[in-house]
C-alpha cells in the first residue's frame, strides 16, 4: 500500500512543528518545503526530524526541499509560509504581503499535486484560504484553512484549567472567522455530557471565552511572535481525518454559500469556521446547526468581517476577484 503524503510549506515555526506532530503520529512520508534562501533550514530541520526515528518509533520519511517537484503528489499539503504576527500586530496587518507568498505557493502546489487536499495556516487566514482557492483553482471541498481546530482546543484547555478537569471530557463547539471576534458556543459546551452552564457560573464561562477568543495575542505578547505548537496540532489533526479517512467533525474554515446565510447565490459564498465532516475527499459536509439570536446575531459580525478582509483582498489584487 502507498504511504500518504503530507508536503508541508514553509519550515518556519508552524511548518516544523507540522511536520514534527505528523511525524511523531507515523501519518505518512512527509516533504518540508522553504525558499530557496531557506532550503539549509528546511533540509536541516527534516534531517534533525528523522533523527527522532529510532528513539519515537515512527518510519516516516522526512526531507527537506526548495523544490516543489519533491512535493509531487502529495494526499494533503500544509500551507505555512508567510510572515507571522508581532506584538502590537493584528493579524489583518499581514495581508499585504502574505497574499503574494500564498498566492504563489497555491499555484505550485496545484501544479504538482493536483489531487491534493491544501490546509491553509497561513494568517489573515480567512484571507488566505481565499487567496489560495482563487490561485489554485481547486474545487471548494479540498480547500480548508485551519482556525477551529485550534480555537476550540484553547477554549477547552481554558474551561479545563478552570474546572480542574481533564481536557479529554470536555467537547466544545465555536465557529465564525479566525479573529477576536470568533464565536465560541457556551450552549453547545459540556463535560461528559453534562452542560457547562451547569458546571460554572456565567462570569467564567465569558472569561474563558473571552481567554480564547485573545488566546492567540496573549501568547505573541509574551513570546515576541506567534504560537505554533497548538497551531501546528489543530492543523495536523485535520491533515489525519483525511488522511484517514475518518469522517471527523472538526471546525474549519470552509467554504459555504447557503450555509449559515453566507450568500445567496450559489457559487459566490465564502470560507468561514463551521463544523464540518473531514474525510479522504476533504471537507465531506458543513453541520448546520440552529442557533438563537444572539449567536446568529455574532456570527454574521464574524461573516461579515470576514467578508471585509476578502474585499481587501479583491482590492489590492483585483486578479484574485
Ligand atoms: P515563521 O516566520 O516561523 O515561518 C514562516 C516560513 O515561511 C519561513 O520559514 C519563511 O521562509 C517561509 N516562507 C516565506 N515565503 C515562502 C514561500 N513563498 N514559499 C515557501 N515558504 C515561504 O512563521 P510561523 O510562526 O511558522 O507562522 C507562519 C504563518 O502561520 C504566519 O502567517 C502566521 O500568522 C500563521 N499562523 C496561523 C495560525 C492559525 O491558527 N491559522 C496560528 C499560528 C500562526
Ligand atoms: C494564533 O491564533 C496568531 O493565528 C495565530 O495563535
Amino acid at each position: 500500500m502507498r504511504r500518504a503524503k503530507i508536503s508541508v510549506i514553509g519550515a518556519g515555526n508552524v511548518g516544523a512543528t507540522c511536520a514534527h506532530w505528523a511525524a511523531a503520529k507515523e501519518l505518512g512520508d512527509i516533504v518540508l518545503l522553504d525558499i530557496p534562501d531557506r532550503v539549509g533550514v528546511a533540509k536541516g530541520k527534516a534531517l534533525d526530524l528523522l533523527c527522532c526515528g529510532p528513539m519515537e518509533r515512527f518510519d516516516s520519511n522526512v526531507i527537506g526541499t526548495s523544490d516543489y517537484k519533491d512535493t509531487a503528489d502529495s494526499d494533503v499539503v500544509i500551507v505555512t509560509a508567510g510572515l507571522p504576527r508581532k506584538p502590537g500586530m493584528s493579524r489583518d496587518d499581514l495581508i499585504q504581503t502574505n497574499v503574494q507568498i500564498v498566492r504563489s505557493v497555491a499555484a505550485e502546489v496545484a501544479k504538482h499535486s493536483p489531487n491534493a487536499v491544501m490546509i491553509i495556516v497561513s494568517n489573515p487566514l480567512d484571507a488566505m484560504v481565499y487567496t489560495a482557492w482563487k490561485a489554485s483553482g481547486f474545487p471548494t471541498h479540498r480547500i480548508l484553512g485551519q482556525a477551529g481546530a485550534l480555537d476550540v482546543a484553547r477554549f477547552r484547555t481554558f474551561l479545563a484549567m478552570e474546572l480542574g478537569c481533564s481536557i479529554e471530557d470536555i467537547t466544545a463547539l465555536l465557529l465564525g472567522g479566525h479573529g477576536d471576534d470568533m464565536v465560541p458556543l457556551p450552549r453547545f459546551t459540556s463535560v461528559h455530557g453534562i452542560p457547562i452552564n451547569q458546571l460554572l457560573p456565567k462570569e467564567k464561562i465569558d472569561a474563558c471565552v473571552q481567554r480564547a477568543k485573545v488566546g492567540g495575542g496573549e501568547i505573541v505578547n509574551l513570546m515576541g511572535t506567534s504560537a505554533y505548537y497548538a497551531p501546528a496540532s489543530g492543523s495536523v489533526q485535520m491533515a489525519e481525518a483525511i488522511i484517514k479517512d475518518k469522517k471527523r467533525i472538526i471546525p474549519c474554515a470552509a467554504y459555504c454559500d447557503k450555509e449559515y446565510g453566507v450568500s445567496t447565490e450559489k457559487g459566490k459564498g465564502y470560507f468561514v469556521g463551521v463544523p464540518v465532516v473531514l474525510g479522504k475527499n476533504g471537507m465531506e459536509k458543513v453541520i448546520e446547526i440552529q442557533m438563537d439570536a444572539d449567536e446568529k446575531k455574532m456570527m454574521d459580525e464574524s461573516i461579515s468581517h470576514v467578508k471585509d478582509l476578502v474585499g481587501t483582498v479583491r482590492r489590492i489584487f483585483p486578479d484574485l476577484a
